[in-house]
């Protein structure tokens, strides 16, 4: 199985996109909901809870482990690939979502002026900036945290008046820090769920990213790439899903996240 990860529901937004793409494979869905949110979050709590999180992915008979969430991404991932990998079965793999999104960046931006809306654990690491700069030291980056997103995600407040205020908030914000802003990326899995209201209160000319399809079109490739793991994955098109937190509410939230979308949900201890 592809397993895929996320301190709660956003991750789903990767996994639609996946999904859609690969329908063929087989997908074990994780949301940490009992200990989500991630986002403010210390470097060593993130990295703890995400390893655990692959751990049981690998433990239920993931191949490989995409962490559908920026937090972990930017705090967990290099640790686990390089420390812990070999221990937890040296030919499983662990991706994450930032550099599938930053690759396409360069190509996106005319201005050369991009802002990254995030986690503070995000924002305060700093990845995006770097890894956008490995590719495009010229192109300027302004980060900026927006705690309040993923708690009205979670809350299913994304859509409410309630809303309008807190996105607006964040949007001005960035592009008073830059007005040269041209493209923005949504770099939380969560925020995809925002997109109406984000796209409301963004002046048009700004482009609004999500990472969705370019995760899924990075893990293509890298299937293509990678022979040994893609005959590795077995294809029988399903997908089951696991919380830390009760089976019957992450029912009930999943399916705003993947509407029309029949699962099957079991509670698990990490
Ligand atoms: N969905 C996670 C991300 O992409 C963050 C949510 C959280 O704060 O737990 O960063």
């Amino acid at each position: 199985m592809i397993g895929v990860f996320d301190s709660g529901y956003g991750g789903l937004t990767i996994l639609r996109q996946i999904r859609s793409l690969l329908p063929e494979y087989d997908y074990l869905y994780l949301g940490d909901n009992a200990r989500a949110p991630y986002g403010s979050r210390s470097f060593d709590v993130v990295y703890r809870y995400t390893l655990e999180a692959v751990r049981a992915l690998f433990d239920r008979g993931c191949e490989m482990v995409i962490l559908a969430c920026n937090t972990a991404s930017a705090k967990a991932l290099r640790t686990i690939q390089q420390n812990d990998l070999e221990k937890l079965g040296g030919e499983k793999r662990v991706l994450g979502v930032i550099r599938p999104t930053v690759e396409i960046v360069p190509t996106l931006t005319r201005s050369q002026h991009v802002g990254v809306l995030a986690t503070q654990g995000t924002i305060l690491s700093r990845s995006y900036e770097l890894e956008i700069h490995k590719q495009n030291p010229d192109i300027s980056v302004t980060g900026v945290a927006c705690p309040m997103w993923v708690p009205l995600v979670e809350n299913c407040e994304y859509d409410t008046p309630g809303a309008d205020y807190f996105v607006k908030k964040r949007i001005d914000q960035i592009l008073r820090i830059d007005p040269e802003i041209d493209t923005l990326i949504l770099a939380c899995t969560h925020y995809p769920l925002l997109m109406n209201k984000i796209v409301k209160h963004t002046p048009p000319g700004v482009r609004v990213i999500s990472q969705g399809d370019y995760v899924a079109a990075a893990l293509r490739d890298y299937l293509r790439r990678h022979p040994e793991m893609d005959c590795r994955l077995e294809r029988r098109g399903t997908a089951r899903f696991l919380t830390t937190e009760d089976s019957a509410k992450f029912l009930e939230n999943a399916s705003i996240f993947m509407p029309g979308c029949d699962i099957e949900v079991e509670k698990i201890m990490l």
